[in-house]
């Protein structure tokens, strides 16, 4: 009698175990899903290798220990002295509540409740990083900062010059725009993907709107390229 029962309970464990594992197999997530669900990550994070936003370049975190992707200089302590490596659950976990998994973690986002969602960009993650073995999706270009590197003419900028509050910025094409010196934001750039050096570049809605971003090569350009004139 107590064979049999103890047989029967194996039966039902193992049909779970079974059932449990169709489940998951199920509820794995789709790679080309997962790209469009990365918008809500691309303001932060790229799936270029080495193109670092306010984040790490997600292209091959695969397998990684957290917080150890070449050349990022902006990671908090508390990821870089935590002992997770990411694989499917720490992720799940991740991006259900990072501040749970890494308290201290300066990716301060809710987390994402969705568990469909998760598991698809999950899946993604996995798809793009080159330990998976499987080709990579082109990383979504609408997702990078624009690349400068290119010398057309169209944001190109060969002077800027501040009359009282008001930038005046003249393009290689002839154009000039004005913004108040508040929306003008001036940055760098020093990838390669930034202007060549010397040869500023105007981004964002500024050639419409009323903001815009100037993007410098580097630094010590800034002050010499401004002339205070008016
Ligand atoms: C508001 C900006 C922001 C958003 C949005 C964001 N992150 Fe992050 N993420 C960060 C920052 C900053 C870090 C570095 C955390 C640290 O240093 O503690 C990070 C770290 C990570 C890491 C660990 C990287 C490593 O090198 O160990 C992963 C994985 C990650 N994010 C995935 C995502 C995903 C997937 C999304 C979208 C669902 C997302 N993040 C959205 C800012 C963001």
């Amino acid at each position: 009698m107590k064979t049999q029962s103890n047989l029967v309970r194996y039966t039902v464990i193992t049909a779970a175990m079974l059932f449990l594992g169709t489940a998951e197999a199920k509820a794995a997530g789709d790679p080309e899903r997962g790209q469009r669900e990365f918008l809500a990550c691309v303001s932060c994070h790229s799936a270029e290798p080495r193109l670092h936003k306010t984040g790490p370049s997600l292209a091959n975190i695969w397998g990684k220990k957290a917080g150890t992707i070449d050349h990022f200089g902006r990671y908090s302590e508390a990821i870089v002295n935590s002992e997770i490596v990411w694989n499917a659950e720490t992720l799940d976990a991740w991006l259900r509540n990072p501040l749970a998994v890494i308290p201290g973690t300066f990716m301060r986002v809710p987390g994402l409740n969705n568990e469909a969602k998760r598991q698809d960009i999950i899946a993604y993650l996995k798809h793009i990083s080159p330990v998976s073995g499987e080709p990579a999706l082109k990383p979504d270009a609408g997702a990078n900062p624009a690349d400068l590197s290119d010398p057309t003419p169209d944001y190109r900028v060969t002077a800027l010059r501040l009359c009282q509050n008001t930038y005046h910025v003249t393009m290689m094409n002839g154009e000039t725009h004005k913004f108040w010196e508040f929306n003008l934001r001036l940055k760098t750039d020093s990838t390669d993907k930034g202007p060549p050096k010397g040869q500023p570049a105007l981004v964002g809605s500024g050639m419409r709107g009323d903001r815009a971003s100037l993007v410098f090569a580097s630094p010590s350009e800034i002050s010499p390229f401004i002339k205070e004139k008016c």
